[in-house]
């Protein structure tokens, strides 16, 4: 019975786990230890920092069946998939390694005994290739497999020399042949013909000696090792007696199942179809599962471009329908035996895969129209640079897509015209670019996105990563090197920095490098996708173009996080307390606490405050998960999501849903920012207050978990402060109730209320005291002209009360009424005129010279009442200042 592909997979790793080798599984695509490398590309990735001596681990042996995708970065192989029966964008690859135990003579002697022994390969169907000057290598050929000279070729060039990337571990390799027989065209390796189909490289054997650290330095590795790969896909052919990979029995079921669902035949027309098809779906489903999403950059581009093409096939094969999402479910159960990410992620993978097909769609449509115009116009053989433009720039067909489309009519695309009108649309944004702030900085903001194109943000996943340093910006010049104690701004290729927007503040942490350590205080980005972490060299000096590691203030980030989730819970707890209208007008979200602005015109009374208050804390405490999907923004708000008005979104959008209840989120919001994973993060949630902002718009500001615990603290204290204070207060007001002569009986015990009764009763205790008491109420009475000039001198006695006594003195007729209280700072004056004399006399103008006379200023009221003050003053100078106004007004 032929072997399958799973049995490869095993035979290999068995074969290996025998000799001492410890099973690893597959490192996700997306590498976690390399900001300079696309996906994983080959076995040893994951084990980079292994090979360096870096890293240690508990084993020296170690066999992988690697998930690999070869489609952007130095192994690129997309273009090609579809018109070889062996290019992939997604493959395995198996491989033993040897972290500084055993090395060539041991790797020679495995593989040797592994392919004729267990996979059984007749010696000779096989030769190998060694690097020209590694002769070690040609000698243990030799001794270990009997190889006649022929059959062991020395090759000179980089073929036989492997490395992962422009930097890492790397070395001289050996690789094993398989001649799949003369019925083929092809030649072997370093014949003319070696690129044909005949003669097929199974197994690369590499023997890791060095490091590339930079373009022109190369050092030893500590120990000599070896990684090895072998195509899974390739050694499954061979076993199952084909050159062709698409032959396999995975793929021969997907492409049965490629040409059923397009309802076409399967021959030379069709298969380049059905190979991207069955392909792209699988790079596509496991990129997915990795938590990669199609974006517009970066790594997402790529799994972008890899979806678009095979929907462009499908297309080509005359399907109007959705091909790959009908796929998805028999590529899952073959392959999730051994990945069960695959399982896990099928829900994210279909509705993913589903919502780029229905995108792809409608682009088609119009796009298609004008290739199918074109068509007949074409000359030369070559479609015309403004129409390709058109076709990127009005209908968003990327280039590559136009180009794949004539690729099979044999018709170029003048992309030299393309990418002419392409930098002159850029002129054009760049001409008509109005920003905020001073000119020089938006120009160096936009050269350097334009000279570094988008950073890649991979904070969703991550707090930490390795980036490279592609610029360093001080007072708005870039420079080399940035020293320590310098303000700079740091540009890296990625991040996992979260820029400020949307509310959500910029992250802080700290960048380093071999050289130096840069710590971030704010993170900010310029057109909504350039990254620029802000801050000052703690120590040494930075470089451009160094390896750094990027690392985010966790604890901060936490908080900011706690925060935004709780503003959406916020968010849709307003909409459903108060109604639909209210809608987000602008919000904060710190580390501290948050704040959010919402339409609404009253005052938010406080049993639905507590209503809102409770339903937060409610999804709280259910803790359930936050999700994060991304989808269209028209479908995204059909679904429900809430959206900011006047915000314009992109292609696509994050949809965060909180609070699941039989399918329908609580809250579903269209948001950049980051979350927690679980409610229950959140912690206790509490409205601190509420205000109104502007016309129309309301203020709710709120604290969770620790700063709110402080802040009750806090306010608990106030309180506390509050109360010690007015029960000394009240101890005064008591004695002096007692010293003016009251009884305290009905104050015994303190209370708030009794404070102000206390506080009266002495008042009119006082008063009391002072009218009764010669020694502080000195009353003359003085008659001139018929006038009765009545004036009443009181100590200590309060002001506002010598209003009501001068009411009362005036009453009578003919009487001019001065009352004075003295204290121990200043003195306080009224007159009163009665009304048959305000004819000839003006209380307003008497008061006023009364106080000058007193040293006061001012003063003023009618004609019949009026006050002043004046200052300090004695009985005696004030009655001479009466005897004086007397005089001066009559
Ligand atoms: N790392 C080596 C390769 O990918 C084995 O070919």
């Amino acid at each position: 019975m032929k072997k399958t592909l799973r049995d490869t997979r095993e035979t290999f790793k068995n074969f290996f786990k025998k000799n001492g080798h410890k099973v690893i599984s597959s490192s996700p695509l997306i590498p976690q230890n390399d900001p300079t490398l696309m996906f994983s590309n080959s076995g040893m990735v994951q084990f980079k920092n292994v090979f360096t001596g870096v890293e240690k681990r508990d084993y020296n042996r170690a066999t992988t069946s690697q998930k690999c995708v070869r489609a952007g970065g130095k192994h690129n192989d997309l273009e090609n998939v579809g018109y070889t029966p062996r290019h992939h964008t997604f493959f395995e690859m198996l491989g033993n390694f040897s972290f500084g135990d055993y090395f060539k003579e041991q790797a020679i002697a495995y593989a040797w005994e592994l392919i004729t022994k267990d996979f059984a390969l007749p010696k000779n169907k096989l030769c190998v290739t060694v690097f020209s000057e590694d002769q070690e290598a040609y000698d243990l050929w030799k001794k270990i497999a009997g190889f006649s000279e022929d059959k062991i070729i020395k090759i000179p060039t980089s073929d036989n020399f492997w490395s992962m990337g422009e930097t890492g571990p790397c070395g001289p390799c050996s690789e094993i042949f398989y001649d799949h027989g003369e019925h083929l065209f092809g030649g072997p390796p370093g014949s003319k013909d070696e690129d044909g189909d005949r003669f097929i490289e199974i197994w690369n054997l590499v023997f890791m000696q060095y490091e590339q650290i930079t373009k022109d330095k190369r050092v030893n590795l500590p120990k000599p090792s070896v990684d090895t790969g072998m195509g899974l896909e390739r050694m499954a052919a061979v076993l199952q007696g084909t050159h062709d990979n698409y032959q396999i029995d995975l793929f021969k079921k997907l492409i049965d199942l490629s040409a059923d669902i397009t309802k076409t035949q399967i021959n030379n027309d069709t298969i380049p179809s059905h190979r991207v098809i069955s392909d792209h779906l699988r790079a596509s489903c496991f990129l997915i599962a990795d938590g990669l999403m199609p974006s517009n950059e970066g790594r997402g581009y790529v799994l972008r471009r890899i979806m678009r093409r095979a929907m462009r096939h499908a297309n080509t094969l005359g399907s109007k329908d959705h091909v790959l999402s009908k796929m998805i479910d028999h590529l899952i159960k073959e392959m999730s035996s051994e990945y069960n990410e695959l399982d896990r992620a099928k829900d994210l993978i279909k509705e993913t895969i589903i919502n780029e097909e229905e995108k792809f769609q409608s682009m088609l449509t119009n796009g298609m129209k004008i290739i199918h115009d074109e068509k007949n116009k074409i000359k030369n053989n070559t479609l015309s640079g403004e129409v390709a433009f058109k076709l990127y720039d009005t209908y968003g067909f990327p280039l590559d897509l136009t180009e794949d489309y004539f690729k099979p009519l044999k018709i170029k695309v003048d992309t030299e015209k393309f990418n002419q009108l392409m930098d002159q649309r850029k002129a054009e944004a760049r001409k008509s670019w109005k920003g905020s702030g001073s000119d020089s900085i938006e120009k160096i903001w936009f050269d350097l996105k334009e000279k570094f194109g988008a950073t890649e943000f991979v904070g969703y996943s991550t707090n930490k990563t390795e980036a490279k340093i592609f610029s360093l910006i001080k007072s708005n010049v870039e420079v080399e090197t940035v020293l320590e104690g310098e303000h700079v701004f740091v540009v890296t290729n990625q991040t996992c920095f979260y820029a400020e927007s949307g509310g959500q503040i910029g992250d802080t942490g700290f960048i380093k490098t071999e050289s130096g350590l840069f710590e971030v205080s704010d993170t900010q980005k310029f057109f909504n996708s350039f990254f620029v972490h802000i801050g000052k060299v703690k120590g040494g000096k930075i470089n451009i173009n160094q390896d750094a590691v990027l690392e985010v203030n966790l604890d901060r980030k936490q908080k900011i996080k706690a925060n935004h989730s709780a503003t959406h819970l916020l968010h849709a707890a307003l909409r459903e307390t108060l109604g639909n209208h209210v809608a987000q007008k602008g919000s904060y979200v710190g580390p501290d606490r948050l704040r959010f602005d919402f339409s609404h015109s009253k005052q938010i009374d406080q049993n639905q405050l507590k209503t809102v208050n409770k339903r937060v804390n409610y999804f709280i405490d259910k803790n359930d998960l936050v999700e994060t999907k991304l989808m269209s923004p028209e479908k995204a708000i059909k679904a429900g999501a809430m959206a900011l008005f006047g915000e314009k979104y992109g292609e696509e959008v994050r949809v965060v849903s909180m609070g699941k209840h039989e399918n329908i989120s609580f809250s579903l919001e269209l948001c950049g920012g980051t979350h927690v994973h679980s409610t229950g993060e959140i912690g206790k949630f509490m409205i601190i207050n509420e205000s109104s902002i502007a016309s129309g718009v309301r203020r709710i500001e709120a604290l969770r978990d620790k700063e709110l615990e402080k802040y009750l603290e806090n306010k608990a204290l106030d309180q506390k402060n509050k109360i010690i204070e007015l029960e000394s207060k009240f101890t005064e007001i008591l004695e002096e109730i007692k010293l003016n002569g009251g009884s305290i009986e009905k104050f015994k015990d303190f209370d708030e209320q009794k404070i102000l009764s206390a506080s009266n009763y002495l008042k009119e205790l006082k008063i009391k005291n002072t009218l009764s008491d010669k020694n502080k109420n000195i009353i003359n009475i003085i008659n001139k002209n018929n006038i009765n000039f009545y004036s009443q001198i009181l100590i200590d006695f309060p002001s506002k009360e010598i209003r009501k006594l001068v009411d009362e003195q005036r009453k009578n007729d003919s009487k001019i009424v001065f009352i004075f209280s003295l204290d121990k700072e200043k003195t306080s004056i009224a007159v009163g005129v009665s009304d048959n004399l305000t004819d000839k006399f003006n209380a307003s103008d008497i008061v006023k010279k009364l106080s000058s006379f007193l040293g006061g200023k001012g003063g003023g009221g009618r004609k019949d009442f009026a006050q002043a003050g004046g200052k300090k003053s004695s009985i005696s100078k004030t009655n001479s200042c009466v005897a004086k106004i007397i005089e001066t007004i009559i």
